[in-house]
């Protein structure tokens, strides 16, 4: 069946967010590595993509590497700190055809030194592009953001940049990571695990949550169509009641 055609394009979602989820046990249900899972989902990360950018998608945040995800065993962690770097590497020029720029979310100072070059080099390189952006959370996490920008408004309200009577929502989202970015209107999480795990806390307020048993390696096209049109379908009422909207 052609999913794609059944997806409304007035009513498509400006900035999608997805938690990634599910490589490990897709790797072992097929009585492979773990690392062969991040391998194959890098595959559905290039898979969907394109397609976002191809739909009209103009935010999407991929969720990569989360601040407890250093918590893993050594191995695991140094083994996706290098597919982040070859992957960066390899896909710039892929970026730049289909018009996407790379942009990020997270403590990035805390990185290996080797992926915050390649991150920033592919930043650079794809700055100028304007069909998509396609934002990374490395060594993210909604709590650590809040932290981080807590003490950023905290200065300034010390140094006497800002008033304290002058910090609203509208200020605290301005010095959020994701200042340049609209909230997401649908967020994503595969692997059949129904929880957040510390994405993106303030910026879900009002996002519409789709949950799918799929593992992130095994989401690809068709899979992301089915969010979507599940979408399209919901009614957004942001506490009015149906008759008013
Ligand atoms: C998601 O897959 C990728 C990262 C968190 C980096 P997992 O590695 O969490 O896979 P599962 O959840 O163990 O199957
Ligand atoms: C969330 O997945 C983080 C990423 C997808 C990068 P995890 O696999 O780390 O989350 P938990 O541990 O199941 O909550
Ligand atoms: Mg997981």
């Amino acid at each position: 069946m052609d999913l794609r055609s059944e997806i409304s394009m007035e009513k498509l979602p400006e900035h999608i967010a997805i938690i990634m989820d599910g490589n490990g046990r897709w790797a072992k249900s097929k009585g492979k590595a773990r690392v062969i899972g991040h391998r194959e989902g890098v595959k559905s990360v290039r898979e969907v993509t394109e397609v976002a950018a191809r739909l009209g998608i103009k935010y999407m945040t991929l969720y990569a590497f989360s601040t407890e995800n250093w918590n893993r065993p050594k191995f695991e962690v140094n083994a996706l700190m290098n597919l982040l770097v070859e992957t960066l590497r390899k896909e710039v020029p892929t970026l730049n055809k289909n018009g996407i720029r790379l942009e990020s979310i997270g403590d990035i100072s805390a990185l290996p030194k080797k992926s915050q070059n390649a991150l920033e080099q592919a930043k650079e390189k794809t700055k100028g592009n304007t069909k998509m952006s396609l934002i990374i959370a490395l060594n993210y996490s909604g709590r650590d953001e809040m932290v981080r920008t807590v003490q950023k408004i905290a200065a300034k309200a010390k140094d006497g940049v800002v008033k304290v009577d002058e910090i609203n929502a509208n200020f605290i989202s301005n010095e959020l990571d994701t200042k340049n970015f609209p909230d997401p209107e649908l967020l994503i999480r595969t692997s059949g695990e129904t929880r957040i795990s510390n994405f993106l806390l303030w910026q879900i307020a009002y996002s519409e949550f789709y949950f799918t048993p799929v593992y992130w390696p095994a989401f690809r096209e068709n899979e992301f169509y089915e969010a979507i049109i599940d979408f399209q379908q919901r009614e957004r009422r942001f506490g009015k009641i149906s008759e008013q909207l």
